[in-house]
């Protein structure tokens, strides 16, 4: 199937005037997250809901919390080394869901990249080493491609817990950064 030309698509905070009543995935609480529960989280300041969208279409969203990750969950070369704490700083991906429609035409490729560049941007301005989320063992495959690691303690739960540590993906950000403006 052909790929979303990425330039025609954005990604807007979620608001009241947003008309979600054609969204549809292929997970029933994703859907009714979205729908029924999104803009109160927010309005709690408990998450924060961002759509990827074509012209007026939605085609996924995304919604992200802090976390933290226990050190001792974390391999070895992705930690700290003597970190005096018991957790890390992280940013949670809570939800993420493509449009049943557009699923395999590079959308949650997209939201994943959107939420990179996000914590990078977060990371300049708090702690944050590493992204969390709760995988379903369905979608284990689609986070791996991106560079998540499962937390091997927790692989065989229903939802098996992963991150991606962001360390040298921001020192790599950073470097292509002061490369622009030199
Ligand atoms: C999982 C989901 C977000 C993937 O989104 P998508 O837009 O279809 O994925 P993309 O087209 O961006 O795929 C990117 C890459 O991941 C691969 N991929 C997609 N879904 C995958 C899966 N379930 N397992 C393994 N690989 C997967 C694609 O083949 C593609 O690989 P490529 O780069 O080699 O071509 C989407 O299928 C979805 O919303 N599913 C229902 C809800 C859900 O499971 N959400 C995740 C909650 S944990």
């Amino acid at each position: 199937m052909k790929p979303f030309p990425l330039d025609e698509l954005r990604v807007e905070y979620l608001r009241e005037t947003h008309d979600l009543s054609s969204f549809h995935c292929r997970n029933d609480d994703l859907n009714d997250f979205l729908k029924s529960d999104a803009i109160e989280s927010q309005e709690d300041l408990i998450s924060r809901t961002y759509l990827c969208l074509w012209h007026d279409t939605i085609l996924g969203y995304l919604a992200l919390v802090t976390d933290t990750i226990e050190v001792k969950l974390i391999e070895k070369d992705d930690g700290v080394a003597d970190y005096p704490y018991p957790r890390y700083p992280s940013i949670k991906i809570a939800r993420l869901a493509v449009e049943e429609k557009f699923e395999g035409r590079g959308i949650g490729r997209f939201l994943l990249f959107w939420a990179t560049g996000k914590v990078y941007q977060l990371s300049n301005e708090i702690g944050c080493r590493y992204i969390t989320l709760d995988s379903k063992q369905e979608s284990l495959g689609f986070y791996e491609n991106f560079g998540f690691k499962v937390i091997e303690r927790y692989a065989g739960r229903n939802f098996p817990p992963m991150y991606l540590n962001m360390y040298p993906i921001v020192s790599q950000m950073r470097q292509e950064d002061s490369g622009r403006d030199a």
